[in-house]
Order: structure tokens, then sequence, then C-alpha cells
């Protein structure tokens, strides 16, 4: 069986990567969109990269050809020039649909996000809802993992949490009072392998967060205490925060804008926790937060 990934060299990407390395039965085609990223890529893949760009619908057909599955994780929360909510998050899911409809692939899997809505009044989730609207309707089985902040190696999570655990002083948005329910990287990966394995028909939407609720002061406060630090936490207001980045975001055309600061900053909760549904084990809080020490200890 052959899954395509695209976004292959995003810190999702990257860990599934891993995991199906480990998987004989399973052939990877790893999408990316530019020599660069191709490079970032682990030399142990046993097929060559494929370059390909969303707007060439069948060039992204041609590539993807073969494919029983398309894993489809390319999309942004952070905004730049170059790449908008529109044609990060929404358009390339409609070229991943258009092409999987075109090469007959049987199972599209989208990561999304917890709180998308294609009814969203926060235009980062609305585009994740969008997306994965395009995706349920596509006529192909399709399964949706929704995910709150992931941590593990290479993720914007992780590197925040350790950089801002390394201060002396911080001062975190509303004093870091919302609360979080962080997803081992390799949890994630493990489900998106157990959609994979049991492809099952019609449109599956799946809510997976972390095992523990933590507010992200309690988060920080956690691991400047297992980095030994004596770390003093204060409040960035939120007004402040969303005014100066409403200013900053406009004038650089991208970067954190109030958006971004709604998402961070929203309880992540579920009804129900996809773990049993989906057969994953959670890795514990406690676990995670080692593992990206390690990680952080060793890139440095
Ligand atoms: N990280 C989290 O905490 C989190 C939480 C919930 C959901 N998700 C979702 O999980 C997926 C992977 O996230 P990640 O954090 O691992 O991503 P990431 O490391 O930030 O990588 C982003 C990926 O998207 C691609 N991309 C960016 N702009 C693009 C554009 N305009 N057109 C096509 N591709 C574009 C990048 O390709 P280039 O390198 O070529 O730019 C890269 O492959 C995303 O869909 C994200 O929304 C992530």
């Amino acid at each position: 069986m052959t899954i395509a990934v695209t976004g292959a060299n995003s810190s999702v990407g990257l860990n599934l990567l891993a995991h199906l390395a480990n998987r004989e039965d399973l052939s990877v085609v790893a999408v990316v969109r530019s020599e660069r990223a191709a490079g970032s890529l682990p030399s142990s893949l046993r097929s060559a990269p494929r370059i390909a760009s969303y707007e060439d619908v069948e060039q992204l057909t041609r590539v993807i050809a073969g494919a029983s599955c398309v894993v489809h994780l390319a999309g942004v929360l952070v905004e730049s020039k170059a790449s908008t909510y529109k044609n990060a998050n929404v358009d390339t899911t409609a070229a991943v649909v258009d092409a999987s409809q075109r090469a007959g692939v049987q199972q599209i899997v989208l990561v999304s996000v917890i709180g998308a809505s294609s009814d969203s009044p926060n235009r980062y989730l609305k585009s994740k809802g969008e997306a994965e609207r395009l995706v349920a309707d596509s006529g192909i089985s399709s399964t949706i993992i929704r995910t709150p902040i992931l941590l593990g190696r290479g993720t914007a999570g992780a590197a925040g949490l350790v950089r801002v655990a390394s201060q002396n002083k911080v001062r975190l948005l509303d004093g870091g009072r919302y609360t979080m329910r962080p997803l081992d990287l390799d949890d994630l990966s493990r489900a998106i392998l157990a959609a994979i394995r049991t492809q099952p028909e019609g449109v599956s939407i799946h809510e997976l967060v972390g095992p523990e609720a933590v507010r992200y002061h309690d988060l920080v406060a956690r691991v400047a205490h297992m980095m030994g630090r004596d770390l003093s936490i204060g409040t960035m207001p939120l007004w402040i925060a969303r005014a100066g980045a409403a200013i900053t975001s406009r004038i650089r055309g991208g970067g954190v804008s109030p958006t971004v600061i709604d998402v961070i900053t929203a309880d992540e909760a579920v009804e129900t926790n996809a773990d049993i549904e989906l057969g994953i084990n959670l890795t514990p809080l406690s676990t995670t937060l080692e593992k990206i020490l390690s990680d952080s200890d060793r890139d440095r």
C-alpha cells in the first residue's frame, strides 16, 4: 500500500515519516514544494521525495498517482506574505481533493485543529473548517483528525515552550490562564497510522487531545522546574498583545496576528477524546515534556 504525505517537511510530516520508516508493508511518497524542503527530509527515505506545486493539479495528480491514501499536512497557523490561510490551508486542500479524485485515491487523512469550523469568526479556524468541508464533500473516504497544540521535535509549540521556560522572567499572554491539552507528536502519527490501517468508509471526524489538561502558566512553570530554572512569570494583558499584533502583522504582512493570539489563548476542550476510538495509548504529559527537553538539548 502506498501513502502520499503532503507537507512532508512539516514537523508532523517528519515525525510521520519516522513512524512509516519502520513499516515494511507501506510505501511512502513524500510530497514537498521545493528542493530546499526536499533536502530537509531524512536520507533514509526508501523513495526520492517528489516536488509538486498545489497550483498545478495535473502535476500533483502525477505525483500522487498510485497512492491509495493521501495524508494532507500542508498548512499554516501564522500567515506570511507568501502563505495565507486561503492559499496554504484552503487552496492546498482543494488541490489535494481534486488530484485525489483524478488519481483514484481511496482515503484522505486531514490534520485539522480543535475548534475548526467554516462558520468560525476566527480566520484560521474558518480556513481549517473550509478545508475539512472540502475533504468531507470529496466523495472519497476521509478521516479528519482535529488536534490541539502539538508537542514534539520541530513543533512551534515545543520550541516556544522551551524558549519561554529558559528565561529568567516572562510575561505570558493573559498570565497563561488558558487551558491546553497538549498532544504528543508521536501519538498523532500513531493516530494517522491507525486511521490508515482501519480505512473507515465515509467521513470520520476525530478530536484527539493529550491526556492532561493544564494551564499554560503551569506548563511553563513545570518545564522551567524540569530545567532547574527559577522563572518569574508575569502577565501580558490580551488587549495590549492583540493591539500590538494588529499593528506588526499589518506592517509585516504576516506574523503573529490577533487571529493567532485568539487561537493560542483559547481553552482546548473536547467532548469525547478520540484516543479510545483510534486505539491510541496517549503518552503521559510528563514523558512528552522529557522528550522535548532532550530533543532541545540534542539540537542545541
Ligand atoms: N503544530 C501544531 O501545534 C498544529 C496544531 C493543529 C493542527 N496542525 C496542523 O498540522 C499540519 C502540520 O503542521 P506543522 O506545525 O507540522 O507544520 P509546519 O512544520 O509549520 O510546516 C508547514 C508545512 O506547510 C507547508 N506550507 C506552508 N505554506 C504553504 C503554502 N502556501 N502552500 C503549500 N504548502 C505550504 C510548508 O511547506 P514549505 O516548507 O514549502 O513552506 C510545510 O510543509 C498543518 O496543517 C497544521 O495546520 C498543527
